[in-house]
């Protein structure tokens, strides 16, 4: 079934936060999907992202109750070796899953709000749990939000090539924590590229994902470190 699935790009752009999801569990077949792709991020990154297939009370917070969130069936949980790139390396790989999972008819949502006391998560010495993703199937797909535009969160030294702007187009898609969009990617004289972070909560997991959709966008690979 992977074999013909729509593109990163494609996914990018129906890509939304789902908050509400159908009692449907994941069905076996697309959970090993999953796995298997959550193997090969751990091999890769050193990371311990875990599929949890029942969230249970992992979303029992007020807020969580209040958006939905509470609804879903299941739950990426995103623990990594606790030093100064983990976040930055959640939000990369963990958007590769996020963007597998729309690929594969799922929805999904980053939640920083979360009750980690009821989370299932292995989380060994040295090790930090981050994040969360929320994955099932949505009730709907989502809907498109506000955004900054290129001029607000890019510039260049010089003119701009095709492929930054297409990058830049990405990142605008990128989902941030509370829609804040708090990043600015600089195009250097040498045509190198930096990501800068403007701070606010989870800016750093942030500032991954905005990495990975630059790469989609741009064709140019970027890794977090
Ligand atoms: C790091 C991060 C943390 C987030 N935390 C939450 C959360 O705790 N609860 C929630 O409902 N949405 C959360 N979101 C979802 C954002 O609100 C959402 O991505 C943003 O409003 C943009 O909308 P979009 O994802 O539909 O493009 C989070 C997103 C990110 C990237």
């Amino acid at each position: 079934m992977s074999d013909n699935l729509i593109s990163d790009a494609e996914a990018v752009r129906l890509r939304h936060s789902v908050r509400q999801y159908k009692p449907d569990p994941i069905e076996p077949s697309k959970v090993s999907l999953i796995t298997d792709l959550i193997r090969e991020i751990n091999a890769e990154s050193g990371l311990g992202l875990q599929f949890i297939g029942d969230a249970g009370k992992t979303y029992n917070r007020l807020f969580n109750r209040m958006s939905g969130l509470g609804s879903a069936p299941s739950v990426i949980a995103c623990v990594g070796p606790d030093d100064s790139s983990l976040d930055r390396r959640v939000g990369y790989y963990g958007e590769k899953l996020v963007l597998f999972a729309q690929k594969i008819g799922l929805n999904t949502c980053w939640t920083g709000t979360f009750n980690a006391r009821n989370l299932d998560a292995d989380i060994p010495a040295g090790q930090r749990l981050v994040i969360c993703i929320a994955i099932g199937y949505g009730t709907g797909s989502g809907r498109e939000r506000r955004s900054r535009t290129a001029a607000q969160i890019s510039s260049a030294e010089g003119s701009r090539p095709a492929w930054f702007d297409e990058g830049v187009n990405m990142a605008l898609l990128a989902p941030t924590a509370l829609n804040q969009q708090k990043f600015l990617i600089r195009l250097n004289s040498d045509e190198s590229v930096d990501f800068i972070d403007k701070g606010g909560a989870f800016s750093q997991v942030d500032l991954g994902i905005v990495m990975r959709h630059f790469e989609i966008g741009s064709g140019r690979k970027q890794i977090p470190d």
